[in-house]
């Protein structure tokens, strides 16, 4: 067990029925607010994909506190995936299907030179759709996607069957 995954299983909060009833929630906020974890989960996102990229990317908005930690500790600059219309340079939309209607990515085009290496980080991996549309939009922009990288795959929902053939690192299944 690493000091991430003892981190994770101390202080992650399970609270039922939220955002609605049935939704078993997993709140990664007490995990953020205590610096050695937030430090041993950034590290653990990182270490797999060592030597091996240049920038970290994070998805709006769960992903932005992992990733900027990740890349303050590695090292290496921030990516921000964002959703529709935050961004006021030119962009690049990915959309994804959602339970009722869609949501929509964006990265800023021309952010960084074709062939930068990118590592993709979130918080969750669910369904899929949103690391979905965040590597199309990596690989759209002339970008490598290095890597995807998550704190906690939820199992039974398909997301790592719909990222295929992308693989996906998680720190900890539920
Ligand atoms: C949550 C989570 C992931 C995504 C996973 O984000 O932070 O980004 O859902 O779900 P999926 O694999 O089914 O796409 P949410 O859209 O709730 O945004 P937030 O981080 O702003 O709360």
């Amino acid at each position: 067990m690493t000091d991430a995954t003892a981190y994770l299983d101390a202080l992650t909060r399970v609270i039922p029925d939220f955002p609605e009833p049935g939704i078993l929630f997993r709140d990664l906020t007490p995990v953020f607010a205590d610096g050695p974890a937030l430090t041993a989960v950034a590290d653990a996102l990182v270490a797999p994909f060592a030597g091996g990229f240049d920038v970290i990317a994070g998805v709006e908005a769960r992903g932005f506190a992992l990733a900027a930690a990740a890349a303050a500790r590695s090292g290496h600059g921030l990516l921000l995936v964002r959703k529709a219309g935050k961004l006021p340079g030119a962009t690049l939309s990915e959309s994804y299907a959602l339970e009722y209607g869609e949501a929509t990515l964006q990265v800023h085009a021309g952010q960084l030179p074709a062939g930068t290496r990118v590592l993709l980080v979130d918080d969750v991996l669910a369904t899929g759709g949103t690391l979905g549309a965040s590597q199309r939009l990596i690989e759209r922009a002339g970008w490598v996607l290095a890597g995807t990288a998550v704190v906690l795959e939820l199992e039974g929902l398909g997301g790592r069957e719909r990222l295929a053939p992308r693989e996906v690192v998680a720190l900890q299944q539920g």
